[in-house]
């Protein structure tokens, strides 16, 4: 069997984990899954049906009975609920930003998240990937363990800052990062063994270069 392979990327909020693998994404034709979005769209829509930020237990039980799905188009990987991909437009407003630290926090929503990520292997495997670089906080640590490249994508608060604002959004990411960090569960963390890239200083094609650079050891180019 043809080897596959798995590329980790986490960071803290605004490190450049997004524009990172989408850029990695389509120069070695990796499945891109931003499984913040995943969190993002489970916040969204037990907000939407009435769960209070403040019930853990209605958190977790709502969140393991949600029917999840996967959609692939191009070369990346959204979750659908009952079918349908939750737009940007509703994952990425100021009360999704302002809750889904909370959510994240609850062990059985992310349990119910666990086995949904590590089978998008899987999935892309048989859509015909070479490979995946999946992007988030856990995922050299809890998600993929053993994957082939594990990066932690690190930006001064300041810097961070800059850039969130620069794209327009109300973010206080310094407080999901405090929020993200100190969590009992799968807490954000640069995981033993991982790469380090502190990008404070770096532009996004130096950070993409010096992965690359990397990942060319085992995967051609395709543009
Ligand atoms: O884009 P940004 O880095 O600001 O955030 P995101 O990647 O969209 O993630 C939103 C939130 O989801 C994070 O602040 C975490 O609370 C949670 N998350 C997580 O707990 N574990 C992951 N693997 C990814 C996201
Ligand atoms: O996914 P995450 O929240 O970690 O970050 P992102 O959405 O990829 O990046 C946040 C913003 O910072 C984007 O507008 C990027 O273009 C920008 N960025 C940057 O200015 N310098 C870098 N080295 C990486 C990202
Ligand atoms: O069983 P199969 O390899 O077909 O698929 P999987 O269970 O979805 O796992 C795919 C890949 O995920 C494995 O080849 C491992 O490299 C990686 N993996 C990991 O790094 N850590 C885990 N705890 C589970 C899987």
């Amino acid at each position: 069997e043809a080897s596959f392979i798995i590329v980790a990327i986490d960071g803290g909020a605004a490190s450049g984990k997004s524009s990172t693998s989408r850029a990695l994404s389509a120069r070695f034709n990796l499945l891109h899954v931003d499984t913040g979005s995943f969190y993002r769209t489970m916040t969204a829509e037990l907000l939407r049906v009435g769960v209070s930020a403040d019930d853990a237990d209605g958190i977790g039980q709502a969140a393991a009975a949600l029917p999840l799905d996967t959609a692939i188009e191009g070369r990346r990987a959204s979750m659908c609920i009952n079918g349908r991909i939750v737009p940007d437009a509703e994952i990425r407003t100021s009360e999704v930003n302002a809750n889904v630290s909370i959510f994240a926090a609850v062990p059985e929503l992310r349990r119910a998240l666990l086995d949904y990520q590590r089978n998008l292997a899987a999935v892309a495997r048989e859509h015909g990937f070479p490979g995946l670089v999946m992007e988030g906080r856990d995922i050299g640590s809890v998600i993929f363990p053993d994957a082939d490249f594990r990066f932690f994508l690190h930006a001064d608060p300041a810097e961070r800052a800059r850039r969130r604002a620069a794209e327009g959004q109300t973010d206080s990411i310094a407080e999901r990062d405090r929020l993200d960090t100190s969590r009992k569960t799968a807490p954000l963390a640069c995981p033993e063994g991982a790469t380090d890239i502190d990008s404070t200083f770096m532009t996004l094609e130096e950070v993409v270069e010096r992965i690359s650079g990397d990942l060319a050891t085992r995967l051609s180019p395709v543009s």
